[in-house]
């Protein structure tokens, strides 16, 4: 397996055996942190990291991830450079391969980062979109294959907002990895129809299966994996609060609805969560709304069923992966 110079805009863009490759050696990078043996496959290169929206295990799974492989990274925050404003995407591009090995961009529409990298001439890896998140779903599939022992087959159900990144790449990832996914919201929730119609056909290839349903115990029956992610994202209005509260109350992930998933069912979440009040947001809202807790109660969150932090520490494991194979021949 060979990915030197590809970029990672999507998953879309790689085949099932490629993205098993991607967690199989993110899972040897982790086995060697631990073991504390070096792998500093990509000594002296450096990298970019431009993030238009703020983040914490991103950022920090791209830094950490660098410096373990010996590069160097510049990171560019939502206000430092000039990107959009004084310089375009394709300009920024063409400035950013002279300087650097890879870039990392997270920001807004897919078709941006899909622009940088069309201009640039070094990997480009997709640090988030409104519409997808592919490093994420790497780690969360490494965290399910740990948990489990393999993907295929696995009753994957998504709750809550699936028409956004998380929702529209779980749901690729779930199709390409012979997963059943099931995305459990009301309709106006799901999928836009045109990406369910190219799930469905590498669906029909993998042995995946896809399902779309509102009602919540036929959606949770006999799910492996319980996720869901915020109800409001980054860049979104704050008005929208007040709908999406409205509508998504029935599908916030409590221990009534882990009781009706199987038994050894586990909770996923891209994080971060608003499972109590103790942030800005949280409080702000949960005041507004008399709510304690949003997407996933606090009592889900802290169970044993939760491994959201073996979850995130995943990210920077398998981002690592990402940079290795996309930069070396390895
Ligand atoms: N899950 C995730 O992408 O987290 P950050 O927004 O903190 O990077
Ligand atoms: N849907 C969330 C994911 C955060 C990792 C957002 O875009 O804000």
């Amino acid at each position: 397996m060979n990915l030197k110079n590809r970029d990672f805009l999507k998953l879309l863009d790689y085949t099932p055996e490629e993205i098993s490759y991607l967690i199989q050696l993110a899972a040897d990078f982790k086995a060697k942190k631990k073991a504390g043996i070096p792998h500093r496959v990509c000594d002296g290169k450096n990298i970019a990291l431009i993030f238009e929206k703020t983040s914490t295990r991103t950022r920090c799974s791209f830094e950490v991830a660098a410096r373990d492989l010996g590069m160097g990274t510049t990171y560019l925050d939502p206000t430092g450079s000039q990107i959009g404003k004084k310089e375009s995407i394709a300009d920024t591009a063409r400035v950013l391969s002279g300087i650097y090995d890879g870039i990392e961009y997270r920001g807004f529409g897919q078709e941006i980062v899909e622009e940088l990298a069309k201009y640039a001439s070094v990997p480009v890896w997709n640090g988030l979109t409104n519409e997808f998140h592919p490093t994420q779903i790497l780690a969360d599939f490494l965290t399910i294959k740990e948990k489990f022992g393999k993907l295929q087959g696995i009753n994957f159900v998504y709750m809550g907002d699936a028409r956004y990144n998380m929702g529209n790449s779980l749901m690729v990832g779930c199709a390409k990895m012979g997963m059943n996914f099931t995305a459990c919201a009301p309709k106006k929730y799901f999928p836009d129809q045109a990406l369910i119609d190219e799930c469905q056909s590498i669906a029909a290839k993998t042995g995946a299966t896809l399902r779309f349903c509102e009602n919540v115990a036929e959606g949770v029956r006999s799910a492996d994996v319980i996720y869901t992610d915020v109800w409001v994202s980054m860049g979104e209005p704050v008005e929208v609060w007040a709908e999406r509260i409205a509508e998504l109350s029935p599908y916030q992930v409590n221990a009534d609805l882990m009781s009706m998933a199987s038994k050894n069912a586990i909770f996923m979440h891209c994080l971060p969560a608003f499972h109590d009040k103790k942030t800005t947001i949280g409080c702000e809202m949960g005041d507004k709304f008399e709510r304690d807790a949003m997407e996933v109660t606090d009592e889900v969150f802290e169970s044993t069923q939760s491994v959201v932090f073996e979850e995130a520490e995943n990210r920077m494991h398998t981002i690592k992966a990402v940079m290795a194979a996309t930069l070396t021949d390895l």
